[in-house]
């Protein structure tokens, strides 16, 4: 067997060891004669699966007590409403900054709930920059100001975290755990779990206490009270996702934590845009120092040749490279599970690739 190299935005790739580790325990985990899959969530056995998941996460992003760490379902998408709902109350003014599809989205889920202040827009440019914070329109009565620090479709990350004495709140579904960060800057953070942190269907919410509860009468599922009062455990969670998403966190750990994860993310990102920058023959179209370094989109000098480009890499083993069906040209998503060897890989095809086609 040999995997091959897969630069997918989401599902994305995993670490061979945590996909290794969750065969060997497949049939019978620790002898209790089950798989993880059949076990009831109340179990003490689940129940110690899941708090060591929290707690390596909690050790990860140095999340204190203030904070509640959801495990979800629904995905990022369903955050972009569950966070207006627990949020604004009726006729309440929100702030959002607008750097792409994603933030689109949340902006217009948050719409059915309240006022929306777009404070800035990067659609002047397609969405290829981060507008300076000195250029916002921020709302004095905002009751949050909501971003989206990485860009997942146009490859446009935040160099910086904004500053604001409103709660923040950040849509970090495609850069979570990529690098160390100060939670406590924030008043909540989600994140879909399909990119750096597991597999599909969990989606993990930190939020900081002293806002639950503060719209009352929601249905309970999208209640963050419900959820935080409940352990995540109010009706049946994702349990194998959870599960998976806990040796995700002990492997990286294992990477020298955020720090030793974030070296290796300059890295592969250095590497890969460096060589785009000096090809003369592809592109990527991102102001530089807004560039991302988890998804790097990039075209091709000529778009006739995109299939051409897309059916060789899949004959390299180099999979899932197409741009995101919207806006089409390349895109590789080089999440924390994405050796630097893939990445090699890829530029050396692209090299020669561009030798043959220049
Ligand atoms: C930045 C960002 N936000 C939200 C989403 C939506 O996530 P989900 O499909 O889990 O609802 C995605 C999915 O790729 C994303 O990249």
């Amino acid at each position: 067997m040999t995997r091959a190299h897969n630069f997918c935005a989401g599902p994305a790739a995993l670490p061979q060891q945590v996909l290794e580790q969750a065969r060997t325990e497949l049939l019978d985990w620790q002898g209790t004669g089950m798989s993880i899959m059949e076990m009831s969530h109340r179990s003490k056995e689940y129940v110690a699966i899941a708090e060591a998941a929290e707690q390596d996460l909690r050790d990860l992003l140095g999340i204190s007590d203030d904070y509640a760490v959801l495990f979800l379902q629904g995905g990022a998408s369903q955050q972009f409403s569950m966070i207006p709902m627990n949020l604004l109350k009726k006729g309440e003014t929100a702030d959002y900054v607008n750097t792409g599809q994603w933030s689109s989205k949340a902006i217009a889920e948050a719409q059915r709930f309240g006022n929306i202040n777009v404070v800035a827009s990067a659609a002047d440019k397609n969405f290829s920059y981060v507008p300076v914070q000195s250029s916002w329109n921020e709302s004095k009565d905002a009751v949050y100001l909501h971003y989206t620090p990485n860009e997942t479709i146009g490859g446009v990350e935040f160099p910086f975290v904004p500053q604001t004495d409103k709660p923040l709140i950040a849509d970090y579904s495609s850069s979570i755990l990529s690098r160390p960060m100060d939670v406590n800057k924030y008043g909540l953070i989600y994140a879909g779990a399909q990119k750096n942190i597991g597999p599909a269907g969990i989606v993990v919410v930190i939020v900081r206490r002293d806002l639950l509860g503060r719209v009352s009468g929601l249905p309970a599922m999208l209640d963050y009270k419900v959820h935080a009062d409940n352990g995540s455990m109010y009706n049946t969670p994702p349990t194998y996702a959870w599960y998976l998403a806990g040796l995700v966190f002990k492997w990286l750990k294992a990477q020298g934590g955020l720090e030793g994860i974030a070296r290796a993310n300059d890295r592969k990102a250095e590497k890969l845009y460096g060589y785009i920058d000096q090809s003369g023959f592809y592109s990527n179209p991102v102001n530089k120092a807004d560039r991302s370094r988890m998804n790097v989109p990039f075209v091709l000098a000529d778009a006739g040749l995109d299939k051409q480009f897309l059916t060789q890499a899949n004959d390299a083993r180099l999979l899932n490279l197409a741009g995101h069906r919207s806006v089409g040209g390349m895109r590789a998503s080089i999440y924390n599970a994405v050796p630097e060897a893939a990445v090699d890989a890829l530029i050396e095809f692209m090299q020669d690739f561009a030798k043959r086609n220049g």
